[in-house]
C-alpha cells in the first residue's frame, strides 16, 4: 500500500464502535434492494453521505430494460448490450444480467412500484431507447428512478433490522491482509469518526459525475466509493470508458436536467443550430444509435456550426401526449420558457455515467474477501466501452439480488464476527490552507476539456500535470471535513481515469481517441485494470 492508505488518523481502540452483520455503503438502487434482498435476520446498518432519497438512481428517467414483449428475448437483449458495448463486455456478466432482468421487475411489482401499463391495462408499456432492437424499457412516466426508489426506500425504512445513517460519511474500510473489516466514516450530525464492524461490506456508493463540469450526477457522486476501494488494494476495471448523454438540457440556468432518451425513444430528432436534422449522416439508427457515437455526433455538429448545443424536436407531438408521457421534463422546460410541444429543447452532451469501477464477479464480489461492489461502483463487464441505455437501474437490481444471496451463504456458514481486531494508524499530515473549490472546478475544467468525449495525448498530459501537482499538494494534507476527503477522492480518482485512458492507445465506446482512431481489436480487446502498489 501506498504511504497514505487511509485519509485520516485513527486507532480502533479510541473510537466509537458500532457491530453489524452486514454494512451497506450508498442509499441508490443497489444498496436499498440488496438490503431488502438479504434475510431479515441479520443485522444491518445503510450509511449515506446525504439524506437516504439523494442518489444518482433516484434521478434516473427512463426505465428499465427487460425483454417482456413476445417479440424479445433475453438473446436479444444480449446481442444489443454487446453490440453497445464495443467488444468490452463480459459475456457470463451480460447473460446473468438479462436472463435475470425479468423475475426481479416481478420483484419490484410486488414491492409496490408502478410501472406504466399498456391501455389494456394488464401488461407494462414498453417504450425504445438508443441501440435496443425492440421495445423494452418499462417506465413511471419519465421519473423512474424515483418512483423505485420511493417505494424501496419505504419499505426498507420500516425494516427492523436495518438500520440508517443519513449523513454519514464512509472514509475508508479497514482491511487486514485483504480480508475486509468494516468502515471508517465520519457522522456529520455529531461530528465523529464512527468504526462501524462487519466482515461483510457492500459498496453500493455511486460513480463519480462531479469530475466533469456539466454532469447529469447529483452533487453526492464525487467517487468516494471507487476511491476507498482502490486505496485498500481493490482491483479497479475500464475507468478510461466515462458515458456521457447526448441530450442534456442546454440552458443558463440549468446544464445538468435529463432529457430522456426515451424522448428520443419516442420519435424525437435532433437538429443543428440551422434546424437541419443530421443523425442520417452519422449512423444508420439515426438518433438512436448507441449513446456514445449520438454524443460525438452532436459534438462535430456544434464544432462545425460555432455553437454550444443542438436541439432536440419533439415539437409533432401533440401537448397532452407531452405532459402525460413526460410530466417532469414538460413542466421543467416550461419553468425555463421552453414549451416542448412547441419549442425545440437545446441540448448538450454531459457527463452521466461511469461504465468502470470496482472488478466485480458476477456475485458482486471483489478481491478483498468480503468486500462486495454493487451498481455504479462497480464493474462487472457488463457495460464495455459503452453502456446500453437502461441498463443500470437494472444492474442493481439483478446483481443486488445476486450479492444477498451470496452473503446470505456466507453468514450461514461463518456467522461469528471478529471482534479482536485492532488497528491503529498515524501519519505525519500537514494542516493545510487549500482553496478545495478552486481545485474541484479546475479538475472539472481540465476532465471536460482534455479527458472528455474527445481525447488525445497531449491534452491529456495537460490534464495529468496539473493534477499530479495537486495531488503532490493535498496527499500528506491533514483532512478534517467531507469536503477534504471529496477532493483527496476527486484527485485520486482523476488521476486514475486519465492514467486508463493515456494507456488504451485506440478508440473504442466511450473513449475516443484523435491520435489513435480507430478500433485496435488485436491489442485492445481486453480490460485495464488499476491497482494500488503494494510497498
Ligand atoms: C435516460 O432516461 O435517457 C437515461 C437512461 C439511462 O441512462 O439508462
Amino acid at each position: 500500500m501506498d504511504n497514505y492508505r487511509y485519509l485520516i488518523d485513527f486507532d480502533t481502540d479510541k473510537i466509537r464502535k458500532e457491530y453489524y452483520d452486514i454494512i451497506i455503503i450508498g442509499s441508490g438502487i443497489a444498496g436499498v434492494y440488496t438490503a431488502l434482498e438479504l434475510p431479515e435476520k441479520y443485522n444491518i446498518v445503510i450509511i449515506t453521505k446525504e439524506t437516504i432519497d439523494i442518489s444518482n438512481s433516484v434521478l434516473a428517467q427512463g426505465g428499465i430494460a427487460v425483454s417482456l414483449d413476445k417479440e424479445d428475448s433475453p438473446e436479444l437483449h444480449f446481442k444489443d448490450t454487446i453490440y453497445a458495448g464495443a467488444g468490452l463486455c463480459d459475456e457470463n456478466s451480460v447473460w446473468v444480467l438479462v436472463n435475470e432482468a425479468a423475475k426481479n421487475i416481478e420483484a419490484l411489482c410486488k414491492y409496490g412500484v408502478n410501472f406504466d401499463k399498456k391501455e389494456n391495462k394488464d401488461e407494462l408499456s414498453l417504450t425504445r431507447e438508443g441501440a435496443h432492437s425492440k421495445n423494452r424499457i418499462i417506465h413511471a412516466g419519465d421519473t423512474t428512478g424515483k418512483e423505485v426508489c420511493d417505494k424501496l426506500i419505504s419499505i426498507v425504512k420500516a425494516r427492523k433490522n436495518v438500520k440508517i445513517k443519513e449523513r454519514t460519511f464512509a472514509i475508508d474500510i479497514l482491511t487486514d491482509n485483504d480480508v475486509c473489516k468494516g468502515v471508517l466514516s465520519y457522522d456529520e450530525d455529531c461530528d465523529q469518526y464512527i468504526y462501524y464492524v462487519s466482515s461483510v461490506v457492500i459498496n453500493a456508493a455511486g460513480g463519480f459525475g462531479q469530475l466533469y463540469l456539466n454532469t447529469t450526477n447529483p452533487e453526492v457522486a464525487t467517487g468516494d466509493g471507487v476511491s476507498l476501494a482502490y486505496r485498500a488494494g481493490a482491483e479497479l476495471m475500464d475507468m478510461e470508458f466515462v458515458q456521457f448523454h447526448p441530450t442534456v438540457l442546454f440552458h443558463p440556468e440549468n446544464k445538468s436536467f435529463l432529457i430522456s432518451e426515451a424522448v428520443r425513444g419516442e420519435g424525437a430528432i435532433l437538429r443543428n443550430v440551422f434546424g437541419e436534422r443530421f443523425m442520417p449522416k452519422y449512423h444508420e439508427l439515426n438518433e438512436l444509435a448507441p449513446r456514445d457515437i449520438v454524443s460525438r455526433a452532436i459534438f462535430s455538429e456544434m464544432k462545425k456550426t460555432e455553437s454550444d448545443h443542438v436541439y432536440l424536436d419533439i415539437t409533432f407531438k401533440d401537448k397532452n401526449y407531452l405532459e402525460s408521457r413526460f410530466p417532469n421534463i414538460y413542466k421543467k422546460c416550461l419553468n425555463y420558457g421552453i414549451d416542448i410541444s412547441k419549442d425545440y429543447i437545446p441540448v448538450a452532451p454531459a457527463e452521466h455515467y461511469c461504465m468502470g469501477g470496482v472488478k466485480t464477479d458476477v456475485f458482486g464480489r471483489t478481491n478483498i474477501k468480503g468486500f462486495f461492489a454493487c451498481g455504479e461502483v462497480a464493474c462487472s463487464g457488463i457495460h464495455g466501452a459503452n453502456r446500453l441505455a437502461s441498463n443500470s437501474l437494472l444492474e442493481g437490481l439483478v446483481f443486488g439480488r445476486k450479492i444477498g444471496e451470496e452473503v446470505s451463504k456466507i453468514l450461514a456458514e461463518n456467522i461469528s464476527l471478529d471482534t479482536s481486531f485492532h488497528l491503529s494508524y498515524k501519519k505525519n499530515r500537514i494542516k493545510k490552507q487549500i482553496d478545495k473549490k478552486r481545485i474541484k472546478t479546475d479538475i472539472q475544467n481540465l476532465m471536460t476539456k482534455y479527458v472528455g468525449i474527445i481525447r488525445n495525448r497531449e491534452g491529456m498530459i495537460i490534464a495529468k500535470n496539473k493534477i499530479d501537482q495537486y495531488y503532490s499538494v493535498i496527499c500528506d494534507m491533514y483532512n478534517t471535513s467531507i469536503e477534504d476527503f471529496e477532493i483527496q477522492n476527486m484527485v485520486l480518482l482523476a488521476r486514475i481515469v486519465i492514467e486508463a485512458a493515456l494507456e488504451r492507445e485506440e478508440s473504442r465506446g466511450a473513449h475516443y481517441r484523435t491520435d489513435f482512431q480507430s478500433t485496435d481489436d488485436i491489442n485492445w480487446k481486453r480490460n485495464i485494470i488499476k491497482v494500488i502498489q503494494k510497498k
